[in-house]
């Protein structure tokens, strides 16, 4: 009922909840090679070949852990560093794929955490966008962004209006509970609680069946409803799981088999040089505005020096550009075909285009840095950031 849904009252912050289990990370595979990799560690670990396979679509969403207690939605959580995350279960309340109690209250176990992500229809994304014009507020540049903003709302009525979508991919439950055998039956269990599942899993056999499972999400990618930026494979009996463990943060009987990331070509309006909090000098090629890997880039990394030589980029080239995720946008390589008959050649500056301190080579890392040290403007905002930052003193208002 939406009466049940919606109706706490705002939040002053969030709080931090600590995830019974670590919500841990994926390795990535970008080539069949990797692929072939994984399989075969696998292989040689469990000592069968053909192993079998659960796959499915890697949402490009947000992680969220959803815990039931006595088949009731009592608590979520964001992924937040894995270990703990933020509570928002009053803006997961609104959210209409999320169960607020479990169809068979008895046949679940006491404690059931269910996994997933959270993210915007694209449908859904761009009525938003419209609304959001109309009303003069803030467009958002992809269904991701949009997710996110919707879901860290402290005024979970603002929430209710956005519409965001589930998809589990992750079932775990108390002791007493005779948890199926097989990833994919989880899997199944969870559909089976009323939880929405990607349309597109599927088990399969072997590496040659991982890589036509690839081929086949690739080709549909365009059409589906949700944004995903690759697939993932998992060892399906839930023993071998079990038998191959993790590695550091991720699992060793998982992978996600990312798509390549979206290119799109600009041009180079010209090339500014940035100051870091070390005084190394970056240079970046400002861009003509170009809507790559879900956002609008302006700018993209050129590294350092040799690497504004290896790819010989000019102010006024033209180049492919190169986004994924949450990376950096870089300029991957220059149309040679299309450029202008004079160029001209970049050049590190001599003096610190920021306080004007004398840029000194060093060459055993082939970088620049400016020697003000924090007489510079800008090395010295860049330390004031980096102190303050979540990973050092996590500072969260500094005047
Ligand atoms: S399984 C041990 N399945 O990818 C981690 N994750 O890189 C188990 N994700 O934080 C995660 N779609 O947010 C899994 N079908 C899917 C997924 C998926 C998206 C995200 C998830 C996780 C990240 C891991």
């Amino acid at each position: 009922s939406p009466t049940l849904k919606v109706g706490a009252a705002p939040l002053e912050k969030f709080t931090t909840v600590r995830h019974t289990l670590p919500m841990l990370s994926l390795n990535n595979a970008f080539d069949p090679e990797e692929v072939e990799a994984f399989d075969r560690r696998a292989r040689e670990a469990l000592g069968h070949s053909g192993i079998e396979y659960a796959a499915g679509p890697k949402f490009d969403g947000l992680a969220i852990s959803l815990v039931y207690e006595a088949g009731l939605f009592v608590r979520g959580a964001t992924r937040g560093d894995g270990y703990t995350g933020e509570e928002v279960t009053a803006n997961l309340r609104t959210i209409r794929s999320i169960p607020l109690r479990l169809p068979a209250q008895r046949a679940v176990p006491s404690l059931l955490e269910v996994r997933g992500e959270v993210l915007m229809l694209r449908a859904d994304f761009e009525r938003l966008n419209q609304r959001q014009q109309v009303q003069g507020e803030k467009v958002f540049a992809n269904p991701r962004n949009a997710a996110a903003g919707s879901l860290r709302q402290l005024d979970p009525r603002i929430t209710a209006g956005r519409k965001l979508t589930f998809f589990a991919y992750d079932v775990s439950g108390s002791e007493e509970w005779a948890a199926p055998k097989k990833y994919s039956q989880l899997l199944d269990f969870i559909e089976e609680n009323g939880f929405r599942l990607a349309q597109e899993r599927a088990v399969v056999h072997g590496v040659a069946e991982l890589l036509g499972y690839y081929g086949r999400i690739g080709a549909a990618r365009a059409d589906l409803a949700y944004d995903i930026d690759g697939v993932v494979y998992k060892v399906n009996s839930l023993a071998e799981q079990q038998q191959l463990g993790f590695v550091a943060r991720a699992p060793r009987f998982a992978i996600a088999h990312k798509f390549p990331a979206e290119e799109a070509t600009s041009v180079v309006l010209g090339i500014d040089v940035q100051v870091g909090r070390t005084g190394a000098l970056t240079p970046v090629a400002r861009l003509q505005p170009v809507f790559v890997g879900g956002v609008t880039v302006t700018n993209a990394t050129l590294h350092n020096f040799d690497q504004v030589r290896t790819k010989d980029v000019h102010t006024g080239d033209t180049v492919v550009v190169r986004r994924a995720g949450d990376v950096i946008p870089e300029v991957v390589r220059v149309v040679l075909e299309k450029r202008p008959a004079q160029v001209e050649r970049f050049e590190m500056p001599a003096i610190c285009p920021v306080c004007q301190s004398r840029v000194e080579r060093i060459e055993s890392e082939s970088a620049y840095r400016c020697t003000g040290g924090l007489y510079c403007p800008a090395q010295r905002k860049q330390a004031l950031l980096h102190f303050a930052s979540r990973r050092a003193m996590n500072i969260e208002g500094l005047g």
